[in-house]
């Protein structure tokens, strides 16, 4: 028989292209299901074939609930995607996070990257190279060190008793409902824009949004946190024509309000004669080393660490200070039992110090507590395996295949926190033995852990713990609709809504 012809061969795939069109379709998805090391992690088979499940998920603000269901029925390990594995086992943590360890954070960060005129611009929160990241932490470790954090105290008071007396004109003296998720909020970004710039936006005297800066952190997540699930949607919005012609990506388009606020304070606290006052603001600190020695630092990395800190500060604050109140109110005993310990009559003064709130016992297990119900954080915190590959809960993943563990999923983990973990309950965190202690801190991740944990935590820590004592020594905090549950959305931040309360004043604010 004579061989065939390229002819022949073209013809006979002409004829039969639909043939050819599922042969290649089925041999994609036989080759992502298959992939070594990954073909055997159970999981959903939409996500071992294709991103578009996570995507979905994501999109549809469905991530965190669906893994919590998948860990429970299929073990510690999930696969969310091709070659992405959730992971939920205490023990794996400081595997995967820990300092040493090699993982680096996965492609999904690289897609929350910002732009200043033009240029990418990378942050310690979305940084693979661990040599920028080390630079950056010497440059920003002054503004958060515990000393810097105690002299700003004062612009955490001043953003408190604002508040305070907000809320005893506007809602306790007119007996009227306070969407408080809301007010948390404003109250977040006029603390951290306090902190940060030595000026509060004023969210929470407008009672709304300033200069759009929290529907730009908002916006950002939105676009941000899907197509980090596909992050080759990102480089074709960023490299197309139209793209290109607009000259924007969308995460710059959308953080705009937040680089220029960020801009306009740094030109106007130029021009500004030094304050004759007793604090030290996070740009003061960056400036100071700046004009010690210009070298050490770039303009635009100035920009990087006073946007980042605003776009990081406002929404996981407020979201766990609201899962704090909220739970404190839908358990009346662990609300009765607070009130006692932080409304003591030796609690003189009228803000409560960071070192006296750091005592109070129960303030802090509600804290912690709070955190744990409602980690701010939704989706697995991503990691690539390093070099060689890594076991991982008995199993070996190559290089490059990205892990992690989601938040929520490890704190409704009962191994770790007890038949219990449905429930607020802050004593769990008092009674524990030091041994089991250890091992509820190893898996509480709500400011992630290891290597690249939460810069800002402290500044979190210190505002909670100052916030929640002076507005429960001023009122009294019920639900306004106790038979109804508060509403939440997620996109990279779970975010509450329709949390609804009254208050009653039990001292006088100035
Ligand atoms: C309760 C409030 C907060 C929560 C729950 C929170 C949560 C987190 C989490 C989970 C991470 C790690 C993300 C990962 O591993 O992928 C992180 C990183 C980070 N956070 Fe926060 N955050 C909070 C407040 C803040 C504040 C107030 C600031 C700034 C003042 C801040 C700045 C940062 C920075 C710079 C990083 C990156 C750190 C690094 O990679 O070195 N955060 N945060």
């Amino acid at each position: 028989m004579a061989p065939p012809n390229a002819l022949s061969v073209l013809e006979t795939l002409q004829d039969r292209w639909i043939t050819c069109i599922a042969v290649l379709i089925l041999a994609g998805i036989a080759y992502q299901k298959f992939r070594p090391g990954m073909w055997n992690i159970p999981g959903p088979f939409e996500a071992s074939i294709s991103p578009w499940w996570k995507y979905r998920m994501v999109k549809t603000g469905q991530m965190a609930p669906t893994q919590m269901k998948q860990h429970e029925k299929y073990g510690p390990l999930v696969r969310i995607g091709p070659t992405h594995v959730s992971v939920n086992d205490v023990n794996e943590v400081p595997n995967i996070y820990g300092r040493a360890n090699g993982f680096v954070k996965g492609d999904f960060y690289s897609v929350l990257q910002l732009e200043l005129d033009g240029k990418t611009m990378e942050a310690a929160f979305t940084t693979k190279n661990a040599t920028l990241h080390k630079r950056w932490q010497k440059q920003t470790g002054p503004g958060f060190a515990l000393t810097s954090l105690l002299a700003m105290e004062p612009l955490v008071d001043m953003a408190t008793n604002h508040f305070i007396k907000v809320f005893e004109e506007r809602f306790a003296a007119k007996d009227a409902i306070a969407d408080f998720a809301h007010y948390l909020n404003y109250f977040a970004y006029d603390v951290i824009s306090n902190i940060t710039f030595g000026e509060m936006l004023g969210m929470v005297e407008n009672g709304g949004d300033v200069g759009n800066t929290a529907r730009s952190v908002d916006a950002y997540l939105e676009y941000g946190a899907p197509t980090g699930q596909v992050p080759f949607l990102h480089w074709l919005r960023r490299t197309s024509t139209l793209a290109r012609w607009w000259n924007k990506s969308p995460s710059h388009v959308e953080m705009d309000p937040v680089t220029s606020l960020t801009l306009k304070i740094i030109a106007e606290n130029e021009k500004k004669e030094k304050k004759d006052v007793p604090w030290l603001t996070f740009s003061d600190r960056i400036f100071q080393q700046r004009d010690a020695d210009p070298e050490s630092i770039r303009p635009d990395e100035v920009i990087m660490h006073l946007a980042g800190q605003v776009a990081a500060g406002g929404d996981s604050t407020s979201v766990s200070m609201a899962s704090i109140f909220y739970h404190l109110l839908k358990t009346p005993r662990t609300y009765k039992k607070l009130c006692a310990e932080v409304r003591n009559p030796i609690y003189t003064g009228k803000n409560i110090s960071y070192a006296t709130g750091k005592k109070m016992e129960y303030l802090q297990a509600c804290i912690k507590e709070g955190m744990r119900l409602h980690p701010a954080v939704g989706l697995i915190l991503e990691r690539l395996v390093p070099k060689g590959g890594r076991m991982i809960c008995g199993h070996f993943f190559p290089e490059g295949t990205t892990v992690g563990i989601n938040p929520w999923v490890m704190h409704y983990n009962k191994d770790v926190y007890g038949e219990d973990v449905n429930e607020f309950r802050p004593e769990r965190w008092l009674e524990a033995s030091p041994e089991k202690l250890r091992e509820m801190n190893n898996g509480f991740l709500s400011f992630g852990h290891g290597m690249q944990i939460c810069a800002g935590r402290n500044i979190s820590q210190m505002e909670m713990t100052k916030m929640i004592p002076d507005f429960l020594r001023y009122f009294d905090l019920e639900l306004a609709y106790p038979e109804r549950e508060w509403e939440k959305s997620a996109m990279w931040i779970v975010k509450p809504h329709k949390f609804f309360v009254k208050c009653k004043k039990i001292a006088k604010s100035e």
